[in-house]
């Protein structure tokens, strides 16, 4: 396993080749390979707001039932990982991560080449798709510096961060500016979004037209022209998923568990045609 790169210099010096990659199925690089890799990675630096905890009593008391987790989300845990505290909350478990894209690699046809995930929190999705291998090109974005910068240096861990393309802006900004240059044919899209608003751990049927701060509309239309995988809550209103179909098209939805119980769903929404989109 890895030696701990508990800063941005310590990452950039590593001299060991040690990367912490926990697959085995994963190529490790050697320094001059990694540092070549580097120098062509957009290094987006840890903050004060980014932690390694070692200890509970270092943690928040309200996110030390996540700490308590800390080896089921991250097995590499003990490498170095980082976190903002806040990303604790939405980051996916590296096991439901690993099925996802184990799923995504099965149900998309060889022709498309690229993933964006577009909400990328701390990296852990995007760290499963880079070490699945299945895609020619990783694109992670996140909105927060501080959370790229831990989604990175996790990466980094994991031996994949110079395979992801990290891009630090607004999903919706860059999917409308970058219209042009994404090919839709070639293109998925995985968005794990925040789930704040009324009722996500209370109601027995989650409304997505209230989460919060998107409604799953909002993130539907931003993605629709291109096949989707929208990871949600486990209760989610399957009436409201079932609309986002394309006419004709199926939706298929899938339910994520870890030792027996749901920790959410992931929604396979086909892109819709052009001329839907033209409507
Ligand atoms: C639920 S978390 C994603 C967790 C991620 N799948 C993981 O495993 O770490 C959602 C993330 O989306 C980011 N976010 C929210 N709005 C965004 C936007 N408009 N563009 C890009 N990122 C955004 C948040 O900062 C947060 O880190």
């Amino acid at each position: 396993m890895a030696k701990s790169p508990s800063n941005e210099k310590s990452r950039n010096q590593s001299s060991t080749g040690e990367t912490g990659n926990s697959n085995n199925s994963t190529k490790k690089q050697s320094p001059q390979e990694d540092n070549m890799d580097l120098e062509e990675e957009t290094i987006f630096p840890l903050t004060d707001e980014c932690h390694h905890y070692q200890q509970r009593k270092e943690v928040p008391w309200d996110i030390q039932k996540y700490w308590d987790q800390r080896y089921s989300i991250w097995t590499a845990y003990d490498d170095g990982i980082h976190m903002t505290d806040d990303a604790w909350f939405g980051v996916t478990p590296e096991p439901v991560a690993n099925k996802v894209a184990s799923d995504l690699t099965t149900r998309t046809p060889p022709s498309k080449t690229t993933i964006i995930d577009i909400f990328a929190g701390a990296g852990g999705n995007a760290i499963a798709f880079a070490l699945s291998g299945r895609w020619t090109t990783v694109i992670a974005i996140e909105k927060n510096p501080s959370v790229i910068a831990c989604a990175q240096h996790n990466a980094y861990i994991y031996g994949v961060s110079s395979q992801i393309t990290w891009i630090n802006a607004d999903c919706f900004d860059y999917l409308s500016s970058q219209d042009s240059s994404i090919d839709l044919s070639k293109t998925v899209i995985f968005a794990s979004p925040p789930w704040g608003g009324p009722g996500y751990r209370s109601d027995k049927v989650f409304n997505l037209k209230t989460m919060l701060p998107y409604s799953v509309q909002a993130i539907h239309d931003a993605c629709k022209m291109m096949d989707s995988a929208l990871y949600l809550p486990r209760t989610s209103d399957l009436r409201q998923i079932a609309k986002l179909a394309p006419p004709g098209e199926k939706v298929e939805v899938v339910q994520y568990c870890m030792e027996g119980a749901s920790k959410a769903l992931v929604a396979y929404i086909p892109a819709a045609s052009s001329q839907e989109i033209d409507k």
